[in-house]
Formats: structure tokens, C-alpha cells, sequence
């Protein structure tokens, strides 16, 4: 049943250009799909017949050369069609019929409140007509789109407008044609009564590009931010990668029920709202950052994606990776770049570290899948964007770009694989890079051990660095993979020895670069005068684990010394981290007695009283590791153990740290106009930061009860609300029922604000969170139908870990549910709501019980998703 890597074929037949009339009807849409074919020379078959992949369709009319096809000359599955003779170059004309109005899987075409939209990417255009839907069958695609005039009054696909009109009975048209060949996934269709605003960028070359944004009207004023970040990402995929838009025309709309974040299709990006609509009102400065960023994303994919694209699914990441990694520069150098790659790496080890070591760990180019759709992993994306950044940390800086630009130049209008890349930056850097693909094949973290020696008398400095992947799901033997290890090495005061060091390392910036390829190897350093401090895998250079060579003092001096922003956070991150785990693991006997250590208090202190200027900077540096990166560590997870350590050392550092947190909080609260800029949402970030320690102080003591109180009250943007809205959330009483009541009356009419009370609820640390989650799930604004709702309340709830894992089984009970309901509606996000189940051997007998009995019931489902199936399945594994 799974489909294979190794089994990959070129197509049987390719398509010359592809004709489609779209005409949407009040209950129902025809499409007629005319192509031009060719049987491919470079197939290995030469004759037989066609098939064509096509589900839930209804089959009107089949046409051959002009000629109709009799109906026993072809066979429908529920998959495909097959045509049983046909010539070696020929025209196909196919008529279907489909239901858009009762597509609730959100694939292919379907409707979204008052509009049709689509969604292609992996499969969905075969929801559309019978096709050859595969990446590495391009074609140019002519768009004709038919319907009722008032209430759809803009209809667009991709390319360029070429002709419109009125037709008879309310009706009219309008045709789109889209120059650059392109495969099936990045079609796209909107048909609505929507408005636009627009704005224009003017290439480099000097052409004049039209942009627009179209959104329900209710929602014009929310747009500017969305325009302006489009704009900055054109200037600078020119001035970075020397890349410029292609067509005339780039339009983005916003659509509220969407599986996914964004698509890229061909001059017609089609958006999640949440990644466009923004107002100080309604957006936290973390959607400001989303929205810049994903909009970015879907911009450079105009080139790393559509004009050259992927062969076939398995090399997903050769998008994917390469639009993260791209999108990321993108935002390191619009903002902060330590608080982006912070970020990043949080995500990295929370998330992505625990995909791979889990029963659904898979390389960043999978070998097989059941559902494609499953693989739209963050091993495939954000795994897959550090294999491209540790390519340019190890050729350096020119030898990329060189790289990347050979691999355009190459592979411009191509269907290409994660090989041809690579090849490209073997090429441009004359360095051999085949072992580098191991990266791409191998699945697991790697971990890296590192030992220290010192020989004063020679002033020689050793470093022995091994490697080590753990085993993972039918993948038992792992080999040794490059690692580009950036370091440096500091003297007692904490200045940079690495412009003194002898030896011949090659220098990244600031940094030496050590090449670690074999499972063991030494490193050797001269010139030195005193045993000097280690600063290690500088700003995460290669998406490892570090085993914990360092003493707390070591890395309380580096989370104060270090020159690199990064590895000072990453020092406190690693310091918070040994204590959360000391606490969790010491005797429950002396666990009164014992505090945290003083030494650690002492370092947060000198943090928090640093003269660090970048607020958000600082604002990361005191933030926690959650329970859900610390439990990684843990043998046997016992989630009651995890919360209580959890909560009571982030009380006993909030009560020795309360003075400075309220000083900070006062010295950079502020209410005056919003403004989205590097200053202002340093403060509001460092502001909220403070209030959430304090507000775990809150308990007992309405001093600082009224600080939440008063920062909701005079919050004058969504940011802030929501800092205030979320401390209020932990506390029982009346305050967060108060809050929560006035917070729903002023926003009811806002889905996308909406979604933030419904989560920030099922986030909540309080005790009655189970109770509260059961009862969301009947308000009258909750709908399995709308998968931003469903990952607000389902999503968020099954990473609240103590709750979602509580003793009584109601948390498993609870999600279980949603998920087998939901399955029968949208799949995918079913099967994405499945992934708290997942690491199931983790936990004590009885929740493993639980957890297993819930992943069987999805396997043994009646007609469960293909989706679904597969996520249970694997996690169940050979019992
Ligand atoms: N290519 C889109 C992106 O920008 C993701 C779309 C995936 N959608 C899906 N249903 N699998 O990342
Ligand atoms: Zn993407």
C-alpha cells in the first residue's frame, strides 16, 4: 500500500497544454479539461494505456481527438480513469461533474465561507478532473472560469488576465493565462465577491508589477501590513539572490477555512487569514511576524518551488527546506537576528527533535508514504532548511549563492530532485558533497559528545568531538554524518581568543569552523596562554543534541560572556534546563528541603540586571523551557512530577527575581499608539514576559492580581490583551472569568480573535481545564469545520501536557473523540490533531494503556482516512 521512493517512473505521457472551463453552478461545478498528449519518449514503457488519477468525481463525457470515447473503452475506479487505446500524440477532452459546496476536506475545490477557492497542493487537483497529477508533468494551463456575475463578482486563476465578458442569464467569464509551464499542484482558482487593495513594485530591471490583496470587505483595513511585508520580500529576494518576479500580476487571497498555513500557486497565492489579516486591534506581534514572515515564504517559492519544482513528493524538502531556510534569512534581516534563530532552534528541539526520535521519525526525504500529506512535516521543513544552512556554513557565503545560482540556471522549468541541488553546490564549491547526503536519507538526531583537554605547559588545546545516531523506526544502523561545527574560545574576561589561535582553521566570521565527519575525531589548538572558555555549536550550526559536558559555572559565565547572541541565550536555555530536570528527578523526600541552586539564581539575576539593549533578546533569555522540551530528557515521563517540579521552580525563580521583574515591568510597560517596530515589540515582549512570572505569584496576592487586571484594562492593542487575557487564564476566580466574558462580548464577530480566546483556554494551567475544553466544544462558535477553530481548542489542548495527560484519562478521552468525528470531515487535520498520541511507550502502564487503546480505535475506525491510518498506525508500531 505505501508508495515507494525507489519505485519512481518518469510519466508514460506528458501534456502539451492544458485547456480548462470552470463553470460553477449554484449547486454543482462542471469542468471540461481539454489536453493536448504525447507519449514521453524517456518512459520505459512505449505503449499501453492512459491512466489518469481522479477522486470523487462524476465522469460526464470522455472525448478522443474530437471523437467520443465509448463507455466500455475506458474504466473508472474511484481513483482513476483508464483509457485502454490511445495514440501517440493526441487531444483528450474530460467532463466532470463535482460538489464543491460539500467538500469539507478542504482539497481540491471547495468553498469557503461566500467564495470558492482551491487547494492542489499534493492531490487536490484530481478533486478537479482526471489528470496526470504528478510534479514532473508540466504544462501551460489556460483558465476559463464561468459563473453568476453579483455574487461572484472576481474570478481569478493564475497568469494573466486575457479576456472577460458577460454571458447570458446573470452570468459571465473570465480567462487567465499562465505563460511558465507548471505542474497540476500549483493551479489555483478564486471565485468570490471579495475586495482588493493594490499596490505596485518595481522590479530591478524596471518593470512594473501589479499587487494585489483580496479580502472579504469587512476586512480592507487589515491588509497594509501583509502589502508592505510583499514588498520587502521582493526587494530583497533581488538584492540577496538576485531573483526577480516573473509576471505582471501577483495576487494573495485570504481565505478563512484552510488546512495548511499558505500555497504558493503560480501568480495566485492562496492564504490561511491568519497569515494576511493584521491590525494592532485584532494581531499579537507574533502574527505581525507570522504573517511577514509566511508571506515571504510564499513569495521566494515563485522560484524555489514553481519554476523549479520537485520530480516527485519524496523531494518535498527541495522546496520546502530550501523556502525555510531562504524565508528565515529573510526574517533575520528584517529584525533580530539571535531572537530568529532562537526561535527557531526552540522549535527545532521541541518539535522537531521529538518527531525524530518518535515511532514517526522520518528522513528529511522520506522513502515511503501512505498519505503525502502526512510528510508536511518539520523534519521535512525546518530539518530540511538547517541541510541547507549547514551547506552554507560550510562552503561559506560566496560559494552558496554561486551554488544556488548554478542550480537555477541548471534546472530553470525543471522537475528536479534533492541530488540536483546538492550537485549544484558540489559544482559551484569544488568540494565533494555526496557524503553530505546522508543528511537527506538518514533519519534521527545525531548526538555529539565532547571532551576538553589542557596541557598548560604547552598552552595545547584539545577538543575530541564523537558522534552517535540512535537507532530509528526501520532504519537500525546509522552512519557517521558532516557536521560543520562552529566554535569559539574565550579567555577568563570573556574576550574572543580566536584571532590569536594558530593551526589552520578555517574561520566562518567571527567563528572557527570545524569539520566533524567520522564517528570520532580530534581537534587540536596552539597559542594559548590559559586554559580558555568553550563556546560550542555556535548559533546552532547543525541540528544536533549536545550531550551536557559543562558545569552550571561554566555555563553561567557564557550566558553572560559569550560574543555570540545566540549561544549566550543558549547557555541560560541549557542552565534553566539542568535545574527543571533536577527538580523533577531528585527524591520526592528531600524535595522540600532543597531549593534551586543559588548559583543559578544568581545567573538569572545578572540577566535580568544586564545591559542587554535588545529587549527581545533579554525577553528570550528569561523565558523557561516548556515542560514539552523537557521532558525529552526524562526516561519515564510522569506528567503530574513534570508540572508540579515545573511550576514550583518557576515560582521559587519569580520570588527571588520579583523586585527586578516588577522594575522591568515598570521601566518598559507602555501605553502609548502601536507601532510594529524592533523597540516596541521588545517591550511589549519583555513587559509580558515579567507579568507571566509574576502572575504565578498571583495566587494569593492581589497586588498582583490588579497588575493583570489593570494591563488588560488599559491595553491598548491585541498584544498586550493577550499577555494580560493569558496570566488572568492560569488564576481560578473572578478575575479570569471577568476577563474572559469581556473579551468574547467585545471580539465574537472576529473568527481569527476568536481563535485566540478559544486557545488561550485550553492552554490554561489551571485545574479545571479538562471541564472547560468539554464545554467549548459545544459554544456556538466552535465547528469541526474550520481548522483554525479546531487547532485553537484540539491543537492547543493536546499540548497542554499535564491536562491532556491527566491521570483520569479525560484528556485522551476528549481528543480521541474530536478525532474520529473529524476524521469523516477533513482528514488531514484529523490526522494532524492524532500527533499528542503519538510517543504513547513514553509514558507509565496505565496512560500507555490508555493512549493505545485511543490509537486503535482510530486504526479499527470504519472507514478511517488513509490520513489517520497511517499516523495510528506507525505509532502503534510491531507491538
Ligand atoms: N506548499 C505550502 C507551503 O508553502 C504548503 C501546502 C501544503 N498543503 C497540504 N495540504 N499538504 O508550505
Ligand atoms: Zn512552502
Amino acid at each position: 500500500q505505501p508508495i515507494r521512493l525507489v519505485d519512481y517512473q518518469p510519466p508514460e505521457f506528458l501534456v502539451e497544454r492544458l485547456s480548462l472551463c470552470i463553470s460553477l453552478a449554484a449547486d454543482h461545478t462542471l469542468v471540461r479539461a481539454t489536453s493536448v498528449l504525447h507519449r514521453n519518449r524517456d518512459a520505459a514503457k512505449k505503449s499501453g494505456p492512459l491512466l489518469l488519477s481522479g477522486e470523487h468525481l462524476e465522469l460526464l463525457e470522455v472525448r478522443l481527438n474530437g471523437e467520443k470515447v465509448a463507455p466500455d473503452a475506458y474504466r473508472t475506479t474511484p481513483e482513476s480513469l483508464e483509457i485502454d487505446t490511445v495514440p501517440d500524440d493526441f487531444q483528450l477532452e474530460v467532463v466532470t461533474r463535482l460538489y464543491p459546496d460539500r467538500n469539507t476536506a478542504l482539497s481540491g475545490l471547495y468553498r469557503s465561507s461566500g467564495m470558492y477557492c482551491t487547494q492542489c497542493e499534493a492531490q487536490g487537483f484530481r478533486r478537479i478532473t482526471y489528470y496526470l497529477d504528478r510534479p514532473d508533468v508540466l504544462t501551460r494551463f489556460f483558465t476559463r472560469i464561468e459563473a453568476e456575475a453579483e455574487s461572484f463578482p472576481v474570478l481569478l486563476a493564475n497568469g494573466n488576465l486575457v479576456a472577460a465578458g458577460r454571458l447570458p442569464q446573470g452570468r459571465h467569464f473570465v480567462e487567465w493565462d499562465d505563460p511558465f509551464p507548471k505542474p497540476s499542484y500549483l493551479f489555483a482558482l478564486v471565485a468570490g465577491n471579495l475586495s482588493q487593495i493594490e499596490d505596485s513594485f518595481v522590479t530591478r530591471s524596471g518593470r512594473r508589477i501589479v499587487l494585489q490583496i483580496y479580502v472579504e470587505e469587512h476586512n480592507r483595513h487589515k491588509c497594509d501590513h501583509a502589502m508592505a511585508s510583499l514588498k520587502k520580500a521582493m526587494k530583497w529576494d533581488e538584492e540577496v539572490y538576485g531573483l526577480e518576479y516573473d509576471l505582471d500580476q501577483y495576487m494573495i487571497v485570504a481565505v478563512d477555512h484552510f488546512n495548511m498555513g499558505a500555497m504558493e500557486n503560480k501568480g495566485l497565492n492562496i492564504f490561511n487569514a491568519k497569515y494576511v489579516l493584521a491590525s494592532p486591534e485584532t494581531a499579537t506581534d507574533q502574527d505581525y511576524l507570522g504573517i511577514q514572515a509566511v508571506i515571504a515564504h510564499e513569495y521566494f517559492h515563485n522560484w524555489t518551488g514553481n519554476r523549479v519544482t520537485c520530480r516527485d513528493w519524496f523531494q518535498l524538502s527541495l522546496k520546502e527546506g530550501l523556502t525555510v531556510f531562504r524565508d528565515q534569512q529573510f526574517s533575520a534581516d528584517m529584525d533580530s537576528a539571535a531572537v530568529q534563530r532562537i526561535n527557531e532552534v526552540r522549535t527545532l528541539r521541541q518539535v522537531q527533535f521529538r518527531e525524530d526520535s518518535s515511532p514517526l521519525a522520518h528522513p528529511v526525504r522520506p522513502e515511503e508514504y501512505v498519505e503525502i500529506n502526512n510528510f508536511y512535516t518539520v523534519t521535512v521543513y525546518n530539518k530540511g532548511a538547517e541541510l541547507i544552512r549547514m551547506l552554507y556554513t560550510l562552503l561559506g557565503e560566496a560559494a552558496y549563492y554561486r551554488g544556488f545560482a548554478l542550480y537555477i540556471q541548471r534546472h530553470d522549468g525543471q522537475a528536479v530532485t534533492c541530488e540536483d541541488f546538492v550537485q549544484a553546490m558540489a559544482d559551484a564549491s569544488g568540494r565533494d558533497l555526496s557524503p553530505f547526503m546522508r543528511w537527506y536519507t538518514q533519519a534521527g538526531t545525531p548526538q555529539l559528545t565532547i571532551q576538553e583537554s589542557w596541557q598548560q605547559e604547552q598552552g595545547l588545546y584539545g577538543l575530541t568531538v564523537s558522534q552517535q545516531t540512535p537507532p530509528t523506526p526501520g532504519q537500525p544502523r546509522k552512519v557517521p554524518v558532516p557536521i560543520p561545527l562552529l566554535i569559539g574560545l574565550l579567555d577568563d574576561q570573556g574576550n574572543d581568543l580566536t584571532a590569536t589561535l594558530s593551526g589552520d582553521h578555517e574561520r566562518r566570521g567571527d567563528d572557527v569552523l570545524l569539520e566533524v565527519t567520522e564517528a570520532e575525531q580530534q581537534f587540536r589548538f596552539t597559542g594559548l596562554t590559559s586554559r580558555p572558555h568553550l563556546s560550542v555549536l555556535r548559533s546552532f550550526s547543525a541540528p544536533v543534541k549536545l550531550h551536557s559536558f559543562r558545569t552550571r559555572d561554566e555555563l553561567a559565565f557564557l550566558s553572560v560572556h559569550d560574543h555570540d547572541l545566540f549561544n549566550r541565550w543558549d547557555a541560560a536555555f541549557s542552565l534553566s534546563e539542568l535545574v527543571l530536570l533536577d527538580l523533577v528527578t531528585e527524591d520526592s523526600a528531600d524535595r522540600d528541603e532543597r531549593g534551586i541552586s543559588d548559583s543559578y539564581l544568581q545567573a538569572m539575576q545578572s540577566l535580568v540586571r544586564s545591559s542587554i539593549t535588545d529587549l527581545s533578546l533579554l525577553a528570550e533569555a528569561l523565558r523557561l523551557p516548556t515542560e514539552n522540551y523537557v521532558l525529552q530528557k526524562l526516561e519515564q515521563i510522569d506528567p503530574d512530577r513534570l508540572y508540579q517540579a515545573y511550576h514550583r521552580g518557576k515560582q521559587e525563580l519569580a520570588a527571588f527575581l520579583e523586585t527586578d521583574l516588577l522594575d522591568l515591568y515598570r521601566k518598559y510597560r507602555s501605553t502609548g499608539a502601536y507601532r510594529f517596530s524592533r523597540e516596541d515589540v521588545g517591550q511589549r515582549s519583555l513587559c509580558g514576559v515579567c507579568l507571566d512570572y509574576l502572575a504565578s505569584l498571583a495566587a494569593h496576592r492581589t497586588d498582583l492580581t490588579e497588575l493583570c487586571r489593570s494591563h488588560y484594562q488599559e491595553a491598548g492593542n491585541m498584544t498586550d490583551r493577550m499577555i494580560a487575557l493569558t496570566a488572568a487564564v492560569q488564576l481560578e476566580g473572578d478575575l479570569r472569568e471577568a476577563l474572559l466574558a469581556d473579551f468574547e462580548q467585545a471580539w465574537h464577530r472576529e473568527p481569527l480573535v476568536m481563535d485566540k480566546w478559544f486557545a488561550v483556554q485550553a492552554s490554561s494551567s489551571a485545574a479545571d481545564t479538562v471541564g472547560r475544553v468539554e464545554k467549548l466544544l459545544h459554544h456556538p462558535d466552535f465547528s469541526l469545520n474550520n481548522p483554525n477553530r479546531v487547532r485553537a481548542l484540539i491543537g492547543t489542548f493536546g499540548q497542554n501536557h499535564f491536562h491532556f495527560h491527566h491521570h483520569s484519562g479525560s484528556g485522551y478521552r476528549l481528543v480521541t473523540r474530536v478525532i474520529l468525528e473529524l476524521d469523516a470531515l477533513n482528514p488531514q487535520v484529523a490526522a494532524r490533531m492524532a500527533g499528542p498520541f503519538v510517543s504513547w511507550r513514553r509514558y507509565d502502564g496505565q496512560r500507555q494503556q490508555q493512549l493505545r487503546a485511543s490509537l486503535r480505535s482510530m486504526v479499527e475506525k470504519p472507514g478511517v482516512s488513509r490520513d489517520l491510518y497511517e499516523v495510528a498506525n506507525k505509532s502503534l508500531g510491531d507491538q
